[in-house]
């Protein structure tokens, strides 16, 4: 059903998202690194997990989520290390591909034997995966590695450096693993890989890049109807009409809206509830961009009032939190927009933000200071 609401799995669940799980296809069969990008509750995880259910009869796949990875804006080594092996590990162990496991969990390398079934966080990842690949290819498979939320991987060591280095070994060595991506904050994810910076690991290799949008108004408003009518619930026109003009195409909010007439079964009170729930959820994001600083909140409420260029952003704060240099607010802009609570644009020629979630615009209008 449309409304669950966990990440999809199986592809009846999901709506839509014929075009993006084409390319996702494209881009795993002929390319070894694969990008997923969109705002928070546009659909990644849901689309990465239908895809790697839909392939998991030719294709062994690893999964991480990478925040779980994060403990005080670290990832300590031995955590990388063991959850990368597990999670690979277990990809031979599950699926459909379960029964090749027997031929290959104990094979002879040369001159050392690989146990697959072995968790140990000392194991150079680097060997691991030159076996992992030769297995793969001996038997004509692939696997993929598929980090959730990867940009938080800029958090391991040196910026993640090891781990770019990873990536590039795979991707010029291991023709039989491709690793895909996923990324909320876009901006600082491509920060991370730098993949156009000459002295950066994975300079000159191609990515390809598949962003998941907002669905179009009448999309949004067929999600819905479908929805209710795998739930048989009746609802009219205007209800749909108004929640989508409330929470956008954003399949998440979508999803909540829905989930939540399911279970309370009162059609008038369950958009007030959505909106509550969502900027409940917002909110935590919000409260940890202020611990960083208190300055994110206040350019936030200035482009939710609408004042959307630098000049009157700057003058908002000046008026309401204090005085704030041309520097540090270009500074916080532009971090805002890598991590996609701002969207830049162009107004007649000069350069405007905007809030791409109706729902973190609603609540930075709510939050005042202190609160
Ligand atoms: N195409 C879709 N059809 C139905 N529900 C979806 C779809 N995409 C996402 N959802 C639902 O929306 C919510 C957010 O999806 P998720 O995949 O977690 O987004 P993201 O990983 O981008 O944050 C979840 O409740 C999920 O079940
Ligand atoms: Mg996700």
């Amino acid at each position: 059903m449309y409304f669950s609401i966990e990440p999809k799995k199986s592809r009846e669940d999901l709506y839509d998202r014929e075009r993006e799980l084409r390319k996702l296809h494209e881009a795993v069969e002929n390319g070894r690194m694969v990008l997923l990008c969109g705002l928070r509750r546009i659909g990644k995880t849901s689309l990465l997990q239908v895809f790697l259910n839909e392939t998991s009869n030719k294709i062994f796949h690893a999964f991480i989520d990478c925040r779980r990875l994060v403990r005080n804006n670290k990832i300590a080594r031995d955590t990388f290390n063991a959850t990368f092996l597990k999670s690979v590990r277990s990809a031979f162990k599950k699926g459909k591909l379960k029964d090749v496991l027997r031929s290959i969990s104990k094979v002879k390398f040369g001159e050392f034997e690989l146990d697959l079934s072995r968790e140990n966080s000392d194991v150079d990842l680097f060997s691991y995966l030159d076996s992992v690949n030769e297995i793969l290819t001996k038997h004509g498979k692939k696997m993929i590695i598929a980090l959730d939320e990867a940009q938080n991987l800029r958090f391991y060591g040196r910026g993640g450096k090891d781990i770019l280095n990873l990536f590039a070994y795979i991707y010029d060595h291991l023709n039989s693993i491709v690793v895909i991506l996923t990324g909320s904050e876009i901006g600082l994810l491509h920060d991370f890989l730098k993949s156009n910076d000459p002295d950066t690991p994975l300079f000159g290799r191609y990515v390809n890049e598949i962003s998941l949008g907002r669905f179009s108004k009448e999309k949004s408003m067929s999600f819905l109807s479908k929805g209710f009518q795998q739930i048989e619930i009746e609802i009219g026109k205007a209800e749909i009409e108004k929640a989508v003009a409330t929470l956008d195409g954003i399949v998440g909010y979508l999803t909540m809206y829905g989930f939540t007439v399911y279970t309370r079964k009162e059609i008038s009170t369950a958009l007030g509830e959505t909106e509550k729930m969502a900027q409940k959820l917002v909110k935590k994001e919000i409260e940890e961009l202020r611990d960083r600083s208190e300055n994110y909140l206040y350019i936030l409420k200035a482009v939710a009032f609408g004042l959307d260029r630098f000049s009157k952003i700057k003058e908002y704060i000046s008026l309401h939190h204090e005085k704030i240099t041309d520097q540090t607010l270009s500074h916080n802009l532009s971090s805002l927009v890598k991590q996609s609570f701002l969207e830049q644009e162009y107004k007649r020629s000069s350069k405007i933000y905007v809030i791409p979630d109706p729902m973190v615009k609603a609540t930075v209008l709510n939050m005042r200071k202190g609160s």
